[in-house]
């Protein structure tokens, strides 16, 4: 069972109420005109409906047979995560909701003919740093989310990774607001692009997945502003997505689905969010709360007799706890999102063939462009045409790559290359893509010897790496929701790595992780690898990485610490608490990642921002103005080496004195593909949020006055060159962003 989510007990009860009021209007399917906008659509059926035809848009079922789901309608599809019955009288749609950022999830059952393409984790996407590229891998898992009957997804993760041992850390964009906001936005566009809606999620401050229910964030206000929302609010402004998921935790005291000022005062009011909010499964807690700050669709009833909203909300509005109004606004923004995402006029259906060959040629396009070189010395990288023998140890490289668990897990065409590992039940057990590094290896480079050792048995490890020209060592954690994770890797990995290292000077190391993890042996390896959770076609990026036929262009949006105690919280806290609330403190405030790094000046193990390629760049040619109240950059990238790349180039911005949460904030970013001997230009924009500090005294953006320094760098530890520029004073209302 899914062990985070509320659970019911109780029998079931009789769902369908009767129609109690008559429909207003003359016309009860006015609403159906295409040619009148979303609102004005939306306006009309609202005011067709009776109340029982409103309290029924506004709940959704747990969409999964399970022991423990003491309800499930009949017409939900099958392993979804929710559905919400339709309106049949007005022809308006049920919804039906199926998780999430890697594709279509079967709520951690593999059922053959639910197989699906599994896109690359969501940090993966944000480390290509190209948001056209996540464009392409939303459209791709809308496409199948559509084809396999659904109109709403459940993806969009943007809650930025101020644990690095956060278990979702790999379902979201990484640490930085402008990075995380821009690259899931982009997902979501593409999801969107289907004619469905998705949500983004997990709103917010649901860092940790430790006692996540009962975790209660203490933010200072401000500092959300600069973070964790301003993530969300620039996801939201690039994606439009239909509607936000409120998460588990409380923050400042009351839980997220009920806490006025998350979700009226920031998200609708400041924002202006036209879309809805729906809870995560079972994080309602209170009908009148939940219905008076903002919450406009409870999701995940897993009971009948424990739903928040249905009849106790009826009762509410009977007796004038929530006025009638409220609930209307609830159901006009539904209605509002899945008319103007198109998902109304176009019903999906269920069923549909799916070209499975070209969804797992997106997702390794992906791959491709997300996989992080780190490391690679003495040009041990790409495998030069002289390594004859190639040793690959450990990480089941043999027969496939590493998914991350969950209601995200989605299990890929062919099942999984590997069984009975991991917990037996959800978040678990551990799924690989059938898509082997090993083998794409052996078929990128016919002429080489490929041997293979499991890294079980540290001897055996080092016996066929001594025996070989180079050696890639594969390691792996797995990360999951409902937990958090140490960042030592398990299972003595640590060990493998040292004792092939010390059999092979030429030993490689390939990491699938979901975020950052240590790296003892570090300087004992010659090249080292982020591959994160690769998806369906993982083994084939990889391997196409490793031989050269891919130049890699990935990027870190997560710095890797050297130890657990560089970040603000050496371990995540939690687990010791019980069922009551508990405290924990966000005092790094704003300054997350690379800004708490930069600030207390600890040197990082790997930068954010950091990724190498087989060619060389250089960057110059800075240029910077002001313009109103943003900073323009303009500089050129040229390749200089010998083989064609893309680099990322990274705008920093910083107030020449200081003054802000951390010395500098990333501005904007260009990634860019270079043949070799090519130079190009770019130009960045750099959002005026990102200049100024919020204000909470007259709430908005406040730019001060002064001089203000534009760094083009390769990393947030890159020098690079800078510039200087001069800002005049000024303040934006809450609202305001950049062009979309
Ligand atoms: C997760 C959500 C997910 C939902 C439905 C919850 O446990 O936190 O991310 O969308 O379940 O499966």
């Amino acid at each position: 069972m899914k062990i985070s989510k509320m659970l019911a007990t109780a029998a079931i009860i009789a769902l369908a109420a009767p129609a109690t009021m008559a429909a207003t209007g003359a016309n009860p399917l006015a609403w159906q005109n295409k040619a009148l906008s979303a609102d004005a659509r939306a306006n009309l059926l609202v005011g067709a409906m009776t109340l029982d035809e409103k309290l029924t848009v506004v709940t959704s079922y747990y969409g999964t047979q399970a022991e423990w789901n003491k309800y499930r309608d009949p017409q939900a599809r099958r392993q979804s995560a929710g559905f919400v019955p339709g309106v049949p009288r007005l022809h308006f749609t049920p919804q039906w909701q199926t998780d999430a950022g890697s594709g279509v999830a079967t709520q951690g059952v593999a059922v053959p003919d639910l197989q699906r393409t599994a896109l690359p984790a969501g940090i993966l996407t944000a480390s290509t740093w190209d948001p056209e590229m996540a464009v392409r891998g939303g459209a791709m898992i809308g496409a199948e989310a559509r084809a396999s009957g659904f109109n709403t997804m459940l993806a969009g993760g943007v809650d930025l990774l101020r644990e690095p041992g956060n278990g979702r850390n790999f379902e979201y964009g990484g640490e930085d607001p402008l990075l995380a906001g821009t690259m899931v936005g982009a997902i979501v566009r593409g999801i969107q692009s289907n004619h469905i809606i998705t949500t983004v999620k997990h709103y917010a401050f649901n860092d940790q997945e430790t006692k996540r229910t009962t975790v209660n964030i203490l933010v200072d206000p401000a500092a959300a502003r600069m973070s964790d929302l301003l993530a969300f609010q620039i996801a939201i402004e690039k994606g439009n997505p239909g509607a936000v998921m409120c998460s588990y935790n409380l923050v400042n005291g009351e839980w997220a689905c009920q806490n006025d000022w998350l979700l009226n005062k920031v998200l609708k009011g400041d924002w202006g969010y036209k879309g809805f909010v729906m809870s995560d499964w079972g994080a309602m807690h209170d009908t009148v709360k939940n219905a008076l700050n903002g919450l406009d669709q409870e999701a995940g009833v897993q009971n009948p007799k424990d739903y928040v909203y249905k009849d106790k909300l009826k009762a509410a509005i009977q007796d004038g706890r929530v006025p009638m109004r409220v609930l209307d606004d609830k159901v006009r923004r539904i209605a509002r999102s899945l008319i103007a995402s198109g998902a109304i006029d176009n019903p999906p259906t269920p069923d549909n063939p799916i070209d499975f060959a070209a969804h797992e040629a997106v997702s390794q396009t992906d791959a491709e462009n997300g996989i992080v070189l780190l490391k690679n010395d003495g040009h041990i990288l790409p495998l030069a045409g002289s390594a004859k023998k190639i040793a690959i140890i450990g990480g089941h490289a043999d027969v496939g790559v590493l998914t991350g668990g969950g209601s995200a897990q989605v299990y890929p065409r062919g099942g999984s290359a590997v069984h009975g590992e991991g917990p037996s039940h959800w978040p678990g057990p551990y799924v690989y893509a059938p898509s082997s590094p090993m083998k794409a290896l052996q078929a990128e480079r016919p002429d080489a010897a490929v041997s293979f050792a499991s890294g079980k048995d540290l001897d055996q490890a080092a016996a066929t790496a001594k025996d070989a020209d180079v050696a890639i060592v594969f390691v792996t954690q797995w990360t999951a929701e409902g937990m958090d994770f140490p960042l030592t890797l398990p299972e003595n990995q640590d060990a493998v790595v040292d004792a092939v290292a010390r059999a092979n000077p030429n030993t490689i190391v390939v990491l699938e992780t979901g975020g950052p993890v240590t790296m003892p042996w570090v300087d004992r390896v010659k090249g080292a690898v982020e591959a994160w959770y690769p998806g369906s076609k993982g083994g084939e990026a990889i391997a196409r990485i490793l031989t050269g036929k891919v130049n890699p262009s990935g990027h870190l949006p997560a710095t890797f610490g050297v130890a657990a105690t560089d970040w603000p919280r050496a371990s995540i806290d939690g687990a010791e608490h019980g069922e009551e609330t508990f405290d924990v403190r966000f005092s790094e405030g704003a300054a997350v990642g690379y800004k708490w790094f930069d600030k207390n000046g600890i040197k990082p193990l790997f930068a954010f921002g950091h990724g190498l390629s087989y060619t060389s760049f250089t960057q110059g040619g800075l240029k910077a103005a002001a313009k109103g109240m943003t900073i323009t950059a303009s500089f050129a990238i040229k390749n200089v080496g010998s083989v064609a790349g893309k680099q990322v180039a990274q705008i920093y911005v910083s107030p020449v004195g200081g003054g802000w949460e951390a010395p500098k904030r990333l501005g904007g970013f260009a990634k860019v593909e270079l043949a070799p001997g090519q130079t190009k230009t770019a130009t960045v924009v750099v959002d005026p949020r990102l200049l100024a500090m919020w204000d909470s005294a007259h709430p908005g953006w406040k730019i001060k006055a002064g001089k203000y320094r534009v760094t083009l760098a390769t990393s947030a530890t890159d020098k690079g060159s800078s510039v200087e520029v001069t800002l005049p004073a000024a303040h934006l209302p809450a609202g305001r962003g950049v062009a979309k």
